[in-house]
């Protein structure tokens, strides 16, 4: 049996709470956070959870096997590394921390320790991302040539982060797990609207060694919540609207070709091929419960998360190269693997 411990009951931590009490090898035994009115709500809802506002007393307790890190961004590095270092499997919230040097030091922790890293990139466990994974994988969509994503909705805005640290996550965990491979460079261009210094909408572009190029436009200040991506293969094209309630994904019999020979300029024509379009049928489920499963099994087998460590330190590597472009009024800026 695995007793795990939640950190941060606001908006997020109270759906690890409910998701970890369905996984049947384990048991939520404490929760923690600052806010005594949060932790008198957890307990009303779960009264036998034992409630704290202390966490180096969570992190000390030798009945606590795992915790879960769902607090503001910039207290992941510090809380993470004092439950790794008091031998705790941790499954850390998006991004997984602020900056690539805190990342790389927490996954060295974990490693040393034998321990089980995982961060929350929830998308990566829900069925219309897995379905699109498939499909790539299959090669149904051909040779992935552009990923245009858009995160769009009003709020909610963050204190410690841009927009593109709080949304952006979601859309690059997501490209990571379809390409599998690193972009080398990002441009990002963004402006702070309403808080100064800090950016309620960015642009920003990855380019990888292949050719494929994906764009990711993410906002805190737009009328109407957009959670649209597009797929462009060199066969057929995915369309994923998580808004969508049942069709969430679409994959359209769309290409263009270009003709192999052509002697003159007039000769020249581009073939456009408009076949059908069909919408897969997802098993829905929620997201949450799979990454739980997945982080229990994880930690029982020893067995790499799909989101774990690496992945999280993936992500932050191209969003710290983002804040460096966003610096430089949208400069390209080489993502350096000094591994
Ligand atoms: N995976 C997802 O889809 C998803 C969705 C939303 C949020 N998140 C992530 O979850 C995390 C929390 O986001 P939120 O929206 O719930 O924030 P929130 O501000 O609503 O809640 C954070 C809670 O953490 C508590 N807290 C902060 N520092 C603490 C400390 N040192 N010890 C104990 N408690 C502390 C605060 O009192 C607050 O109740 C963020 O990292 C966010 O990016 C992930």
């Amino acid at each position: 049996m695995l007793n795990i411990a939640v950190v941060g009951c606001g908006y997020w931590g109270p759906n690890h709470i409910r998701n970890f009490r369905t996984v049947p090898e384990c048991r939520v035994t404490k929760v923690c956070d600052l806010d005594k009115k949060r932790l008198a709500h957890m307990q009303s809802l779960y009264p036998e959870i034992e409630t704290s506002t202390d966490f180096d007393l969570l992190v000390s307790d030798p009945v606590v096997n795992a915790l879960v890190v769902a607090t503001s961004t910039s207290t992941h590095y510090p809380l993470a590394k004092k439950a790794l270092a008091a031998g705790k499997h941790v499954l850390i919230e998006k991004p997984m921390a602020s900056s690539v040097k805190q990342c790389r030091e927490l996954l060295d922790l974990a490693t040393r320790h034998r321990l089980t890293i995982m961060v929350g990139h929830t998308f990566v466990y829900s069925a219309p991302v897995r379905k699109i994974k498939q499909l790539i994988d299959a090669g149904e969509l051909g040779e992935i040539r552009h990923i245009s994503s858009s995160r769009l909705n009003l709020g909610l805005f963050q204190k410690d982060i841009n927009v593109a640290w709080d949304l952006a996550p979601h859309d690059i965990s997501i490209i990571d797990f379809f390409l599998g491979k690193d972009p080398i460079a990002v441009n990002c261009q963004g402006k702070a609207h309403v808080t100064p210094g800090i950016e309620d909408v960015t642009n920003m572009s990855l380019d990888f060694e292949n050719g494929a190029f994906a764009t990711i436009q993410s906002s805190w200040l737009h009328p109407n919540k957009t959670r649209i991506m597009a797929i462009v293969g060199s066969k057929k094209m995915a369309v994923y609207d998580d808004n969508e309630p049942l069709e969430k994904v679409k994959v359209y019999d769309k290409r263009v070709e270009v003709p192999p020979h052509y002697d003159t300029f007039a000769d020249f024509h581009y073939s456009y091929h408009y076949g059908d379009m069909y919408a897969p049928h997802l098993s829905l489920y929620e997201p949450l419960k799979v990454e739980a499963q997945q982080f229990v099994e994880c930690v029982r087998t020893g067995a790499s998360p799909d989101s774990g460590g690496r992945h999280g330190l993936k992500v932050v590597q191209v969003l710290e190269a983002a804040s460096r472009s966003l610096k430089k009024g949208g400069a390209r800026i080489a993502i350096a693997d000094d591994e």
